[in-house]
């Protein structure tokens, strides 16, 4: 078990450093840097650049970033906030699993994943939505099962 303190002595030999990002473009981003001993979090820094919902929730998180990594907390909601720091610690605890890889996700309108996926932790939650703010799925249709896949595991209905 490693004392928050460790830095120097042979406990620290164990210690990792790690780091995780998540973020819209251009607007809020968040980066979480931990020194970890196995699964024990030695020390963890939660920054965040953004809107006020952001820095606030992080603030409230940060108290929580102690322990045993598997044991965090996600934050619930459905706001950006909530999901840009549900990113973060899901890639932390290893848990981060997006459904869909390519980087093109409807290919009759050339949209790219990260617009859809951009959009979906904007707030468009249907497929209805996603579809009037990026136009994917608006043409063949067979790429919205995969729109569906992603707002259905941004919102943790199938992360369990
Ligand atoms: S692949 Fe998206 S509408 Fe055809």
């Amino acid at each position: 078990m490693a004392s928050p303190n460790a830095t120097n002595s042979s406990a620290s030999a164990n210690v990792e450093k790690a780091e995780f990002e998540a973020g819209l473009m251009a607007r809020d981003h968040v980066r979480l840097s931990l020194s970890l001993d196995g699964d024990q979090i030695v020390s963890a820094h939660l920054r965040a650049v953004g809107c006020g919902e952001l820095l606030n929730l992080v603030a409230a998180i940060r108290p929580q970033l102690r322990g045993n990594l598997g044991d965090l907390l996600l934050p619930e909601g459905s706001g950006h906030a909530v999901l840009l720091l549900r990113e973060v610690l899901l890639k932390a605890q290893g848990r981060w699993s997006f459904p869909y890889q390519e980087e093109e996700l409807c290919h009759c309108r050339a949209v790219p994943t990260k617009k859809v996926d951009e959009a979906i932790v904007s707030g468009c939650h249907t497929p209805e939505d996603v579809s009037r703010a990026t136009r994917a799925s608006t043409s063949c249709g067979t790429c919205r099962p995969d729109v569906n896949a992603i707002i259905n595991y941004r919102l943790g209905r199938d992360s369990k």
